[in-house]
């Protein structure tokens, strides 16, 4: 558990808090290309880290992330006009290019200089794998993006997806480097005799309550968690946190899954999960549709909170069907692994009070990582530490997955080689995954 005071410390990140200042270090995920689809198409409102931002792309291609008030007299810029290299504020025509230079002022006399001396707020975007990163920190000259496989593919083989939560980020984050909930929040109802026998989803059927080793790593934390696969066997199944918001999860063959989240922060209680990965095969996708069943969006708004909204939500219960819980059928009775998750975590409240909590021994992967965000926001905060990772992005090149090792082999050494991304396993046979674990 944490205290009040830390609880508040980890979760806040608008501008000025510890939380808030150790992420503005970092690249962070603001937008999916596909939301600024061609030149010059209207501007998309952007929260993020609790500021107002408006996202556009200009007539180049590029895009730029301004400040939502104009540095005139304040109007949303929203309501501009996108065309001919920058945003115009249609209240008085002050344009902005995406550097957040005023490139015209006609509402001035023109032998006036003023224009030069104004500013938007402005954040260098980069975009990559679909993904549109922004920095949004104190450096004149940014650090270099991180180096995360899932996101920079060759030749546009990574895809990117996007689905909003109505909670903190720290809820969502915890909630994937949480293991133990797997067994019972999404396969509650399953049984290990229906399982293909001797794979990984058999294991994680007969035994619920896996055993953890943890340790700090230079980007982040990374755990194991492990269970009996056999005589003298266990099945491990490792997965990463990466600074600031990152994780990999376990979900299928370690040395062949690409997989990374960011579970970004739009404020305090609202946050943005952006999940990248390879461009999945037909085969895949269909399983996929199938197996893990992804959540259905409402169509995107203009609103703040307007984007990659599920259809199953709060109001109605995320379509839970109480009749299929109580023939056994989906044990939370709400339908997909995705929603599933959505469901609990926003079920602990906007923020939720971890003075209140209980910590069992499957919950220290957790505790490690709030400790590790803590210290490291704090020696920023006191000593201007750079957080981890920031300016190490091949720190980055990390995988995770399950595998299968020997009762007395050391998991980090055994699997020192197949954790580094970038790099082909073509002899690895994923079916000992066993489907969708
Ligand atoms: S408020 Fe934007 S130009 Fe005047
Ligand atoms: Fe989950």
């Amino acid at each position: 558990m944490l205290n009040k005071e830390q609880n508040e410390y980890v979760t806040r990140v608008g501008p000025g808090t510890p939380m808030g200042d150790l992420m503005r270090q970092y690249w962070i995920p603001a937008m999916l290309s596909s939301e600024l689809p061609r030149p010059d198409c209207p501007p998309v409102r952007v929260l993020l880290l609790g500021e107002r931002l408006i996202g556009f792309r200009d007539t180049d291609g590029k895009v730029g992330l301004l400040g939502d008030h104009c540095p005139h007299r304040g109007a949303s810029l929203f309501y501009a006009r996108n065309d001919d290299r920058g945003l115009r504020c249609v209240y008085h025509g002050w344009k902005f290019d995406v550097r957040g230079r005023c490139v015209d002022m006609p509402s001035e006399p023109p032998d006036s200089t003023f224009k030069d001396k104004v500013r938007a707020t402005a954040y260098p975007c980069e975009e990559r794998g679909g993904v549109i990163w922004t920095y949004m920190g104190p450096r004149e000259v940014p650090p270099p993006l991180p180096d995360l496989e899932a996101n920079r593919l060759p030749d546009g083989q990574s895809t990117a997806i996007a689905y909003a939560r109505d909670c903190n980020w720290l809820q969502g984050l915890e909630g994937d480097i949480d293991t133990a909930h797997i067994g019972f929040l999404h396969f509650g109802s399953e049984d290990a005799a229906d399982a293909p026998p001797d794979t990984f989803r058999y294991y994680t059927l007969k035994d619920r309550a896996p055993r953890y080793a943890v340790l700090d790593t230079e980007y982040g934390s990374m755990y194991g968690a492990y269970r009996p696969a056999g005589p003298g066997r266990y099945y491990w199944r490792i997965a990463q946190f990466l600074f600031p918001f990152f994780t990999m999860t376990p979900t299928g063959l370690l040395g062949r899954q690409v997989i990374c989240r960011a579970w970004v922060p739009m404020d305090d209680e609202h946050m943005m999960m952006f999940f990248m990965r390879p461009k999945p095969t037909p085969d895949l996708e269909e399983f996929i549709q199938r197996h893990v069943k992804p959540p259905k969006l409402l169509p995107n708004t203009t609103g703040w909170l307007g984007r990659f909204r599920l259809e199953a939500n709060e109001d109605n219960d995320y379509l839970l069907d109480r009749d299929r819980q109580e023939r056994n059928e989906e044990y939370s009775g709400i339908e997909g692994i995705h929603t599933q998750d959505q469901a609990i975590t926003e079920s602990m409240g906007p923020i939720y009070d971890r003075s209140r909590e209980h910590l069992g021994s499957s919950d220290v992967m957790v505790i490690r990582v709030r400790r590790r965000l803590i210290a490291s926001a704090r020696a920023l905060a006191e000593h201007g530490t750079p957080p981890p990772g920031v300016d190490q992005p091949e720190a980055y090149r990390q995988r995770s997955g399950g595998i299968i090792l020997d009762e007395d082999a050391d998991w980090v050494e055994a699997t020192r080689d197949l954790r580094q991304a970038f790099v082909a396993h073509p002899d690895l046979d994923p079916s000992i995954v066993g489907g969708f674990v």
